[in-house]
């Protein structure tokens, strides 16, 4: 049996991805009302005509009030379909997969973009709007109070969850990723430091974990059969009380069941006062025990930076597939680095290909 490495293809249902090298979703809060643009056809493209293997798009959000801040993605109308369509089709054309995460900021929605300060933005003059949450908790807690989402409120989020997934599938998307972690709204329901609700979605794990578990049961029947379905989640909060590792294996175990392929392992990002022991690829550990334990594909996210050390993840079986973010930002090649570095004929573009192989 030959080793898998960071190299090998893995073919999930019927996507075959050329190697184990993601793109890990990175807002670039670049859109307006939603719409993807001229930037993000090249930010992605970019990546996936430098040999990552599956090119993720940022964060788009399944409702207007479920942006981070007013230049996040959306794909809440179907006017937002034809411009991400062409940014999957370039992909495409690049020999990678374009996936697409699906996400609602919850709490953390009605910001200022991050290079502004990322501050929550507070009154209508300044285009703030109004957030919802499980429960009325702020992040901060000089954040306004966000509203509590009623019965009639969690449909709506799970309908829009539905038809952003049928548009994400129209624009040609091919790996749905949905997004539970950091914080944003699916996880403000996991986690008892921001559910305090004692209806059928609080309380108890299988309440808190109800919603995130309709979501993806829905997504999985809307979603044919040969594409895969991702979540992301935070694996833990890094905080007492808060959502943690063992809860996590739990999830995946029913996710799994569910039809879900992989859960892509971030952590944090709930609460603000967390204890997090940050470091060079801290959190493929909790990767590891996910995919021990329930034996679901996941990916492994955080600091990695290295070929080697991606190829690590690979081989020695923390994860399936390596999502790199910042590393990519700094070098939109790295795939053809890694590849290099890692003893491999690199996969140039044809218009590259030729040109960099010459010796004058
Ligand atoms: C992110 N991250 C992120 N995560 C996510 O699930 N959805 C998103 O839209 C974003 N947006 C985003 C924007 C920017 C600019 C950065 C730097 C990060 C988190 C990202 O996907 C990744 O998990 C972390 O950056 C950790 O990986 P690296 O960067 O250490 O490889």
């Amino acid at each position: 049996v030959p080793e898998i490495d960071l190299l090998s293809p893995l073919t999930i249902r019927g996507v075959t991805l050329r190697n184990r090298i993601v793109m890990s979703p990175m807002c670039q809060y670049s859109a307006v009302e939603g719409m993807a643009n001229d930037w993000h056809l090249v930010h992605l493209g970019s990546r996936a005509a430098g040999g990552v293997a599956l090119v993720i798009v940022e964060a788009t959000a399944v409702t207007r009030d479920g942006r981070i801040s007013p230049g996040d993605m959306g794909i809440w109308t179907d006017d937002h379909v034809e411009p991400l369509a062409r940014i999957a089709r370039f992909v495409e054309s690049q020999g990678a997969v374009p996936g697409i995460q699906l996400a609602h900021a919850g709490r953390k929605a009605s910001c200022d973009l991050p290079w502004k300060g990322g501050a929550r933005l507070r009154t209508p003059e300044d285009g703030a709007w109004t957030v919802v949450a499980p429960s009325p908790i702020p992040f901060h807690e000089s954040d306004p109070t966000p509203k509590a989402l009623d019965e009639a409120g969690i449909e709506e989020v799970v309908a829009a969850f539905d038809a952003a997934t049928r548009r994400a599938l129209k624009a040609g998307f091919r790996v749905i990723e949905i997004h539970a972690a950091h914080g944003y709204l699916l996880h403000e329901f996991l986690s008892p430091l921001s559910n305090h609700r004692t209806d059928q979605y609080g309380g108890s794990l299988e309440n808190r974990m109800r919603l995130v578990l309709r979501v993806a049961e829905r997504m999985r029947a809307i979603v044919p059969d040969s594409l895969p379905l991702f979540v992301r989640i935070s694996a833990t909060d890094w905080a007492e009380g808060g959502w943690d590792l063992d809860q996590s294996v739990v999830l995946a175990g029913r996710l799994k069941a569910l039809g879900v392929d992989l859960i892509d392992v971030s952590s944090g990002a709930l609460v603000p006062k967390a204890q997090i022991p940050v470091g060079r690829g801290y959190q493929i550990p909790l990767a590891r025990r996910i995919r021990d334990e329930t034996g679901i594909l996941t990916g492994a996210v955080g600091l990695i930076t290295d070929p080697r050390q991606a190829d690590e993840v690979i081989t020695g079986g923390d994860g399936d597939l390596a999502f790199i973010g910042r590393e990519l930002l700094r070098d939109p090649y790295w795939a053809i680095k890694a590849q290099h570095d890692l003893g491999k004929e690199p996969t140039w573009p044809t218009q590259y290909g030729y040109a960099v192989k010459r010796r004058a």
